[in-house]
């Protein structure tokens, strides 16, 4: 088996990304793209797996992009992509689909949240989004994927899948069995107003979140609105074990000045939480604001944003399809 690691992560083209997206998974495909082949692809197919406006699809797509090359990442270095641009992801999903069982499927928690209360109105795609993403990753028989919490369970599929695939087709190590790169301290950054729920571009207020492309006014409002705690700052993590909003902000400010829990604990306790949350909105605003910013200027120029695409399509075709040549002759497919 050849021994190259290979990253390999999907981000979905919602559009307006926040600090959720970048410090769960940017700024580590950012310091990856350095040690490793790294591949980062927008994954507009599984957008349209929930009906997506065709003109917002688009422009979502460019927009995260602009947001993934504003956030540091470098085309020279990785491969940076739309998925639909690359036929194999839906030629190998359907292989995969072959492979994949339903009773596997039925485990994956994600679309019992996505599908919600009606199963039967959810399209064919919701349901076997999960071997889309398997595709995704054995396409380039990667062997690392950066991913968040929420997407464990989808990768523990993919392993199952490769595994299977191996197995039937009697291709002992073909496929590697990805591993995740799930971030230890922040696998999740929650919502402003819900220190229980995710931070997201779904939640209905604007305050919840802190978006890449905020004004530097916009950030410091939202987190002075930010739910915390009326006691002081504790010294120890186990007082904060049932205040998710104080321990979410907390854990930011850590993860932003990259100084450890304990240690922010250890100078902040004893002071009120709008001392944290001045330090907070200060190191936030001289992060995020010139993301923000270059986005801007590069969603000016679209051609630019359509140019990065089509080189990183030709690099992500010629690995595609030198391996799914090798897939379709382990199938039997002539
Ligand atoms: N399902 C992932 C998410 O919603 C996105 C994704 C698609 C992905 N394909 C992938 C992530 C392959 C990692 C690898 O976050």
């Amino acid at each position: 088996m050849s021994k190259k690691k290979i990253v390999f992560s999907g981000v979905q083209p919602t559009g307006n990304l926040h600090l959720g997206n970048y410090l769960g998974a940017l700024k580590n495909f950012v310091s990856l793209q350095s040690k490793m082949q790294c591949i980062y692809c927008v994954v507009d197919l599984h957008a349209i797996t929930t009906f997506q406006k065709p003109d917002e699809l688009k422009k979502n797509v460019l927009e995260t992009v602009a947001s993934f090359l504003a956030a540091g990442l470098n085309p020279e270095k990785s491969i940076i992509f739309n998925q639909s641009a690359v036929p194999g992801h839906a030629e190998l999903s359907w292989i995969l689909n072959c492979v994949s069982r339903v009773g596997w499927l039925n485990r994956m928690t994600q679309f019992k949240d996505k599908a919600g209360s009606d199963k039967e109105k959810a399209s064919v795609g919701l349901y076997i989004y999960p071997n889309l993403m398997a595709a995704d990753i054995l396409l380039y028989k990667a062997t690392h994927v950066p991913v968040g919490a929420d997407q464990k369970q989808h990768l523990e599929l993919s392993r199952d899948i490769a595994q299977k695939f191996n197995n039937d087709f009697n291709c002992r190590d073909f496929f590697p069995l990805p591993e995740p790169l799930i971030q230890k301290n922040i696998s999740r950054v929650m919502s402003l107003r819900d220190g229980t729920k995710k931070m997201s571009k779904s939640e209905e207020s604007d305050y919840s979140r802190i978006n890449l492309q905020d004004s530097a006014d916009e950030i410091m409002k939202k987190i002075k609105k930010a739910k915390s705690d009326s006691e002081q700052i504790p010294d120890s993590l186990k007082s904060l074990e049932n205040k998710p909003e104080a321990l979410n902000l907390i854990n930011i400010y850590s993860e932003i000045s990259k100084v450890n829990l304990e240690k922010v604990l250890n100078e902040m306790s004893g002071k009120e939480y709008s001392f944290l949350k001045t330090k907070l909105a200060e190191i936030l605003v001289s992060e995020i604001t010139p993301i923000g910013k270059e986005i801007k200027k590069l969603l000016q120029d679209r051609s630019h944003l359509e140019a990065i695409l089509k080189k990183g399509k030709r690099k992500a075709s010629i690995i595609a399809e030198e391996n799914l040549k090798n897939i379709r002759e382990k199938v039997g497919l002539i």
